[in-house]
Formats: structure tokens, sequence, C-alpha cells
């Protein structure tokens, strides 16, 4: 029996949500591809957030930052000195552990054993740096050096000033950034959560210095919210507040919210209050002021930073190990199936609605479905298939999370067909991806129908 991780892992290659990078290649060691329903799956937890972030809020704006940027920024952000893992080798099998994941490590040659429990000697702990380096120009040489960015924060520091005077936003405000980031992890796994190439989704809310603490205590708040409004219940996401000895030496307080993933309960989100660490080691790197006068106090400070950050693949892998569901239900010729549904809330799932001709064989059928099709697409993602029995048909949309499918039937053509009560014509079925019930809805009425069920 496969483990509840293998087989998302399994569904997503299958179903085309998410491919090892380069496969065709042997693959590349912590890096994914996501194919055509997990970009669309992306898309929404991205498109919720920054939503969330942006449009419904007044006192955030959004910027989008390069990958590269000056080598000076990394170090004035510690990066370039300080980003640092340390690890150890066994021995005997060659594995190698990152030293602080020991503990939840196995030794290759006996999973039941913690690394160095085996009788294998491990190496003294060796330090790495997890910046990605490049070069920028045609000369590999140090002054060319730079890195790929391993969070996507620091570009929002470094252009405070620019979208401060631009926007003309008054503190407290924030500035919202989704982006890729780089990390060369020693032991990227369990499957997206610790990649080397992921995407981060982080705002940067900016406050007078008093006031950190107070206003990290809403964030937190409001985004466990969040998690809620994308269909994670409440009682998955623990709040953790983390311990002096475990926080990064720039941040006065700091929570996670840990989910519990089949893999045990970890770090979904960091919200962290940063003080005015990162602005105040710009300036001083940079030589140009980051200050704000604020007109209300009449005073001059840097300001302090409170910083909800969250990964988008964190995100989609919680998605997936929440709605994954197996069940035995009793098929069309009353025979028992197993049934493997995506219970995505509607608003995050990759296709809304899959629309069924009855019979690919009927060209009535076909072309008023098509017709049906043409008119939801506009407004939903949605899906057009013809092939197979409609029960398989459903199956397959039950697995990828569809909430919606639309049948066009003899109903639909014709109205109340002799003998059958339910029809009318111009009605088509509307089934439900998690009771498996259906309505008849008249087809001017469905835009209005599906929408409102997606809320
Ligand atoms: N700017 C703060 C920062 O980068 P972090 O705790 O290192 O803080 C924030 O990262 C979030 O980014 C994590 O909670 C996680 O969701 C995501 N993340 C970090 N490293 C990751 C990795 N190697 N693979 C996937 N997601 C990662």
């Amino acid at each position: 029996e496969l483990s509840l991780l293998e087989k998302i892992v399994a569904l997503c290659k299958r179903r085309g949500i998410i491919f090892p990078s380069s496969e065709i290649y042997g693959g590349i060691n912590g890096v994914w591809d996501f194919g055509p329903l997990g970009v669309e799956l992306k898309r929404n937890i991205k498109e919720s957030w920054w939503k969330a972030m942006t449009q419904l809020r007044t006192d955030v704006v959004g910027m989008d930052g390069s990958i590269l940027m000056n080598r000076e920024v990394w170090k004035a952000s510690t990066h370039e000195d300080q980003f640092v893992d340390w690890f150890v080798d066994c021995k005997v099998c060659h594995a190698r552990f990152r030293l602080d994941h020991l503990k939840e490590s196995s030794c290759p040659l006996k999973p039941s054993k913690h690394p160095g429990e085996c009788g294998g000697e491990l190496t003294e702990p060796r330090r790495f740096n997890l910046l990605f380096k490049t070069y920028v120009g045609p000369l590999e040489e140090e002054s060319a050096l730079t890195y790929l960015r391993p969070e996507t924060a620091q570009s929002i520091f470094v252009q405070f000033k620019n979208v401060l005077e631009s926007s003309r936003m008054k503190i407290p405000f924030g500035i919202a950034q989704i982006g890729k980031a780089f990390r060369n992890e020693v032991n990227p796994r369990n499957f997206i959560f610790r990649s080397r190439e992921f995407e981060q989704m982080e705002l940067e809310y900016f406050v007078p210095p008093d006031t950190g603490l107070q206003y990290i205590e809403q964030w937190k708040e409001e985004r466990v919210r969040w998690y809620e409004s994308i269909g994670i219940a409440k009682e998955h996401i623990h709040v953790r507040e983390v311990p002096e000895g475990e926080r990064a030496f720039y941040s006065l307080k700091t929570y996670d919210l840990e989910y519990d993933f089949p893999f045990g309960r970890q770090e979904l989100e960091g919200i962290a209050y940063r003080t005015d660490f990162d602005l105040k080691q710009h300036q001083i790197f940079s030589g140009k002021p980051l200050e704000y006068y604020d007109e209300e106090r009449k005073c001059k400070y840097i300001p302090h930073v409170v910083e909800p950050s969250a990964g988008v693949d964190r995100t989609l892998l919680a998605l997936l190990c929440e709605s994954y569901s197996e069940e035995e239900i009793i098929g069309e010729k009353g025979q028992k199936e197993k049934r493997v549904v995506l219970r995505f809330s509607p608003r995050i799932a990759p296709i809304k609605i899959g629309v069924f001709p009855l019979l690919k064989n009927k060209a009535e059928l076909v072309q008023k479905a098509q017709s049906v099709f043409s008119r939801l697409k506009v407004h939903f993602k949605s899906f057009y298939d013809e092939s197979g029995a409609i029960g398989r048909r459903y199956r397959r949309m039950d697995e990828i999370g569809t909430p919606f499918c639309v049948t066009i039937d003899f109903e639909t053509l014709e109205g109340v067909r002799e003998g059958k009560l339910a029809g009318k014509k111009d009605t088509v079925t509307v089934r439900y991806r998690d009771s498996m019930k259906q309505d008849r809805v008249g087809i001017e009425e469905l835009v209005d129908f599906i929408r409102q069920k997606i809320g």
C-alpha cells in the first residue's frame, strides 16, 4: 500500500499537475515543473493571495522585482556571509544530511535508524552557503559575481523609497510581491515541500517603531483566515511561536503557521517581526537615507517591518494533502468502485466545469454541448470532453478536483421525453463532485448559477 504522499506524487504525475524537472534526462534534484493543471492551481493560489493582500486592502501596494540584483544587496542583508546550513556525511553510505535535520532523517541503509545510529560514522559538520552563484556579463570573475535571490523580500526593502514616493502611501503600509526564489538546499525532499527553486508570496508591512509587536498579532490572525478561505481546515493549521534560540537573529518575534503534512507538522508560512534591521542595513551599505517622516508623530524614523512570508509550492502541497480522498462508491452497474477525489474549494480548483455531451455519436448532442462550452469558457476555466462512458468522464473530473460537471442529454434537446418526468428543453444537468448529486438548470441561468456556487 502506497503512503498518502506517494499517492499524491503519482496522481500529480498522471494528471499533469507536477513533473520532475528535466525528467527525460534523469531529472535534477529538488526542482519541479508544473504541468497544465499545476500551473492553473498555482495561478489560483497566487491570485487569491494577491487579491486578499492588495485589491481588498487600501494599505498595501504590489511590486515585481528582479531575480538578479546588485551583489551589495546580499552583503547588506547578511546573506552572503550568514545564509548557511551545516551538513554531515555518512562515511559508510555517503548520504548527506542537514545537521539540524538529523532527528527527522533516516539512514538509507537502515531506514528505522537515524543517521549515525546505524553504526556508520558521520563526518565533522561542515558549513556551506545556500546562495546560488551566477555571473553577470561575459567574464566569470569575482567582480561579476552575484546570486539568484534566496527570498523576494530584499527587493522590497531596496525599493522602499521609490515605492513610498511614487505611491504616496503613509505608514502603516505594505508592499506585496510574488516571485521565484532559489536556495541550494542540502537535502531537498518531501516532493515540493523543500525544493531548490520555489515561489514565495511575501508582504513587508512597514510600521512605526513601537508597534511591531501589535501588528504581528493582527497579521497572524489575517493569515490563518486566508488559509481557511482557500480550503484548509482551521484545525489543521497550527500557530507556533518560534522560541528565541530558533528565530532568525534579526527577528524579535516570529510565528510559524504549521500544517499537518503526511510527513509531520511542518512550516507553511513564517510571520516575522524583522524590526528595522533590513532598512537600516541598506541605509548603511548604500549610503542612501531610508528614513520616513511621520507627519502625525512629527518625527523621522526608520520604519519597522512585520513580514508574513508564504510559499506557493508549500501551499499547493498542503492543498493537495487536504483535498485528497478515496471513497468506495456503487458504480453504474451496481458494482463497488474506488473513487479518488480532490476536494478543492471551487475557487482553487484548476478546472471549474467539465462539459460533456451524453453521447459522442449523436451530432445534435455534440453540437449543443459545444455551444454550452463556448458560453461557459468565457467566464470559467472549463474542459470539454466527449470520449468514453459518462461515468468515466465524471471520475476523471473527480480526480482533478473539478467541482461541477455539465451534461447535455436528450432532455436538453427535446424536453420531457416519453415516460420520463425530469427534463425541460434547454436545460442541462449540473453534477456536483462531492455529493455526486445532480440538478437540472436552464442553459440561460447556467453562468449565474455556477458563479453563485463558486462564491
Ligand atoms: N523573507 C523571509 C523568508 O524567506 P523563510 O522562512 O526562509 O523566510 C518563507 O521562507 C517561506 O518560503 C517558507 O515558509 C516556505 O513556505 C517557503 N520556502 C522557503 N524555503 C523553501 C524551499 N526550499 N522550498 C519550498 N518553499 C520554501
